[in-house]
């Protein structure tokens, strides 16, 4: 996805990788951000991995949980 692992950790705090985001949404008909931290729990802590804006920390991250979902909504929408 986007370049990256299934296994890459998106959210470092929580320790939730890319698969585990996917799966998550799996079932979401129309998934939010909301529900990647209510169901993975990633983006709840220092909260510098939901989105780039966000990101205060002095090392940036790779890729957010946006990202993810932007590119589960687009997978869905091409098929
Ligand atoms: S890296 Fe995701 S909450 Fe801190």
């Amino acid at each position: 996805m986007l370049g990256f692992e299934k296994s890459y950790e998106v959210c470092n705090c929580k320790r939730v990788s890319i698969e585990q985001i996917i799966l998550a949404l799996n079932k979401k008909e129309n998934p939010s951000l909301g529900d990647i931290q209510n169901l993975t729990s990633a983006g709840t802590d220092c909260r510098h991995c939901i989105f780039k804006e966000g990101d205060n920390g002095k090392m940036k991250k790779k890729i957010y949980c946006k990202d993810i979902l932007n590119e589960i909504k687009k997978e869905r929408i091409d098929g």
